[in-house]
């Protein structure tokens, strides 16, 4: 079975899918990191993040590979993990204007569904656009300022800051952030990261 979790910007759905998937002992799979790791290529190489053609071209030169493992995804490109630049406020900039591309989703896409069940898929689009016949699906919210105080906690910028980054990248992502018309909507915002594992956990068909 797939079980999609898609939500807003930082609103926990990558610790939520780690611990639904380490809870289920399926993996789990973070689709922004593949349009996070096509942007950090994009940057890198001087690319026009609005230009598809040039960006797919480099991308396709340059395989990217997804290891969906529960404790935590990584991403190579060849042998080199790209993981830990991928969190970055330059990424975070860029990676809706790279979203925002057809051809980069379809590419996005075609990976993710590759990929063999069962797993849980985390996203925007998860439960709409890629696994539209998944066998449970969730939808996180959560107020901005909530979001943006416990994004401070991993970067070094302080909360006002944080906060308009995340309004502005809702704003960018609104086509493809839309919940499933199917999917059970959670504002994580009065539970703890647990609290919202089990809240999903006591949902899943048996
Ligand atoms: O989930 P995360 O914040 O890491 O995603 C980074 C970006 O990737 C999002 O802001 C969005 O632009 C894009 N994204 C998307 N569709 C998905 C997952 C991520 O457009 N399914």
């Amino acid at each position: 079975m797939i079980v999609t979790i898609d939500g807003v910007a930082a609103s926990g759905k990558s610790s939520v899918s780690g611990g639904v998937a380490r809870a289920l002992g399926v993996p789990y799979v973070s689709s922004g990191l593949l349009y996070r790791a096509a942007t950090g290529l994009g940057l890198e190489a001087a690319v026009d993040l609005h230009d598809a053609p040039a960006l797919l071209s480099h991308l396709q030169s340059h395989p990217l590979r997804l290891e969906p493992l529960a404790a935590g995804n990584r991403v190579w490109q060849g042998g080199r993990e790209l993981t830990g630049e991928l969190h970055s406020t330059r990424v975070d900039r860029g990676v809706s204007v790279v979203a925002a591309l057809p051809e980069v989703r379809a590419w996005v896409d075609a990976q993710l569904r590759a990929l063999p069940s069962p797993f849980v898929a985390e996203g925007r689009d998860m439960g709409t656009n890629v696994f539209p016949r998944a066998g449970a699906k969730f939808y996180l919210t959560a107020s901005p300022h909530i979001r943006a105080v416990r994004r401070a906690q991993e970067r070094p910028e302080d909360v006002p800051a944080i906060e308009a980054a995340l309004v502005r990248r809702d704003e960018l992502d609104r086509v493809q952030s839309a919940p499933a018309p199917d999917a059970v909507v959670i504002d994580t915002g009065p539970l703890t990261l647990d609290g919202v594992i089990q809240t999903i956990l006591a949902q899943l068909p048996a």
